[in-house]
């Protein structure tokens, strides 16, 4: 046997003891390793959603259209830049165009909350405070956006809302703010370790337990089953409820409604890693944290506040985390659903109207979020940041053009925000990013300085013409919200088409060469896909020229595509 056998051999063997005692440890300690182990290789979501309802706040149904900070300001904001910004956006003729989102992206808070806790902007950039400055952008008749992430942290290492998630939604709210972008950074993932549960306790606030949950009288579900501490084996208690593998569940009868106490006693071992487990009372998902350390006692609890409905009430005990997707699903409907208690509950509060707070999923496409997107939020980032370079928008354009059967009305794609105007782009790559964006039914966020729109500049007036394409702006907001389907992929050449909800149908042709492309395309050949819904029609089709305004009638589109650029047309019959 040679020295390298031998080495081999020793590293398979320490592997297989760490492999070993990591299993049956797992075991000894209520949890399913093979369930702890089904998460690799896997990024996406395990949970399953398919009867979750659709997030639904009655807004933005379609792609929402306005003004981020990031791209042109990124850290250095001030209230003077926004709402001069929101002036620009009005006197430019952008808002009638409808444009109507001012986002201050990130940077825009103090390292500090409040002495209740809550966000507050930066007090010297923003001395007026975001209330003042949104009540001033809403006077202008726009809506207000704000930032914030899904993290300990945001990307620039401000407070962000992680743990915090419904006392900032209702601060947002009270504010009167109308988005909310969630990003990514300093997130925490949740564990889907969960330790075994001795027993529960449910008491009114104020009074005694009258009823305790107890793993004799649990129904499991899945692997979950009654343990024995190893360590205590006088005691048991509910196990192998830890990644998805076993729910336990108690029915309970209460003569009034109400809120009530929750006392979870769960067994520490000697070290224990922070875990996780839901208490889902009737369908509504409370989340409990355990903490992580060195135990003093074998036991501890956590509590909880739930609500309970008079008579019959089931709960049960769960940890559905096996991916990051999972965890993210969670966190980002958490944040969602904060965002919608918190904006009902202030137009309850001050008997105004509700203003709806469009939320923003900003995980960069990391857990897929187009496969559960649409049960959390209204949007959702489909890749990493964007760039004014060509070779950047037209890498995010390949991704996110294949994602089109995951948007619909509400729900919807976003490929991040636009870079018309910046950077060293071209004319002809700055009308093509715009259309494609707008044949994506993407959001179109601006990302350039509004304020120098006015200058009278060639420039300022081809942004200006550009931006406010209106027969374009009519494809991006289409009712149906059915992205385009790239009909065919080459090198050089891509063609997209998309159904509008009037029967006509969008078709663009995007040459990605060096140099000037000629096109001919037989119309009646768009019958043959069936996402189009195209219907040939006898005679001739009305062909618009969406950049040169022309109309002509045919059943043949010729054209020629100049390099890095688009041509574009509605088809109509
Ligand atoms: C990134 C995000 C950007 C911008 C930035 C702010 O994660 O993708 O769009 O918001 O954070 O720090």
């Amino acid at each position: 046997m040679t020295a390298f056998t031998i080495f081999i051999l020793a590293v398979l063997a320490i592997a297989l003891v760490a492999f070993c005692t990591w299993f049956f440890a797992s075991i000894a300690d209520g949890k399913c390793p093979m369930c702890a182990l089904k998460h690799i290789g896997r990024g996406k979501l395990t949970i399953d959603i398919k009867k979750e309802p659709n997030y639904e706040n009655n807004v933005s149904s379609t792609p929402i259209m306005g003004w981020s900070s990031w791209n042109l300001l990124r850290n250095h904001i001030d209230e003077d830049a926004i709402y001069g910004t929101a002036k620009a956006m009005v006197d430019s003729g952008l808002a009638e165009a409808g444009y109507e989102y001012i986002n201050i992206d990130d940077c825009w808070q103090s390292s500090m909350r409040d002495e209740d806790g809550k966000l507050q902007a930066d007090l010297e950039a923003f001395p007026s405070g975001i209330e003042a400055l949104c009540k001033r952008v809403n006077a202008l008749g726009l809506k207000l956006g704000i930032y914030s992430s899904n993290g300990t942290l945001t990307c620039e290492d401000m407070p962000a809302s992680l743990g915090n998630e419904e006392l900032d939604a209702k601060t947002f709210a009270s504010w009167g703010i109308e988005y909310l972008k969630y990003d990514f950074c300093h997130n925490q993932i949740i564990t889907g370790s969960t330790p075994i549960i001795e027993f529960a306790d449910i008491s009114k606030p104020g009074e005694r337990s009258q009823m305790r949950l107890r793993p004799d009288h649990a129904k499991y579900t899945g692997r979950a089953k009654t343990v024995k501490c190893t360590d205590l084996p006088s005691k048991q208690g509910m196990g192998f409820l830890n990644h998805g593998a076993g729910t336990a569940s108690f029915n309970v009868d209460v003569p009034y409604g109400g809120e009530y106490i929750i006392t979870i006693h769960y067994h520490k071992t000697a070290y224990h890693k922070k875990q996780y487990m839901q208490v889902v009372v009737n369908g509504r998902v409370y989340e409990v944290h355990f903490p992580s350390g060195f135990s003093m006692s074998h036991d501890a609890k956590v509590q909880a506040e739930i609500r309970l409905d008079s008579g019959d009430n089931k709960i049960t005990f769960q940890n559905p985390v096996v991916t990051m997707a999972d965890s993210s699903y969670i966190q980002y409907k958490r944040m969602g659903e904060a965002l919608q208690n918190a904006s009902r509950g202030w137009a309850a509060y001050t008997g105004k109207e509700e203003k709806p707070i469009t939320f923003s999923i900003c995980e960069w496409g990391f857990a897929h979020p187009w496969n559960w997107g649409r049960k959390a939020g209204n949007m959702w980032r489909t890749t990493m940041d964007i760039t004014p370079k060509w070779f950047r928008i037209k890498s995010i354009y390949n991704k996110s053009v294949e994602l089109y059967r995951y948007a619909s009305p509400g729900h919807i794609n976003d490929p991040d925000m636009l870079e018309v105007g910046n950077g060293k782009l071209t004319p002809d790559e700055n009308r093509a990013h715009f259309t494609l964006w707008c044949m994506m039914a993407a959001p179109l966020v601006l990302g350039n300085d509004l304020r120098r729109l006015a200058d009278g500049s060639s420039k300022s007036r081809f942004l200006i013409d550009t931006l406010t394409n209106k027969s374009l702006i009519l494809i991006d907001q289409d009712p149906l919200v059915k992205p385009a389907k790239r009909i065919k992929r080459s090198p050089a050449l891509d063609i997209l088409a998309r159904p509008l909800a009037n029967g006509d149908t969008a078709i663009c042709f995007f040459n990605k060469s060096a140099k000037e492309r000629p096109v001919e395309f037989d119309i009646d050949s768009l019958s043959e896909y069936k996402y189009l819904n195209f219907r040939r029609a006898p005679g001739n089709y009305e062909i618009h020229d969406l950049w040169t305004d022309d109309r002509n009638a045919g059943t043949k589109i010729t054209a020629t595509v100049p390099k890095h650029g688009v041509a574009v047309f509605r088809i109509s019959q």
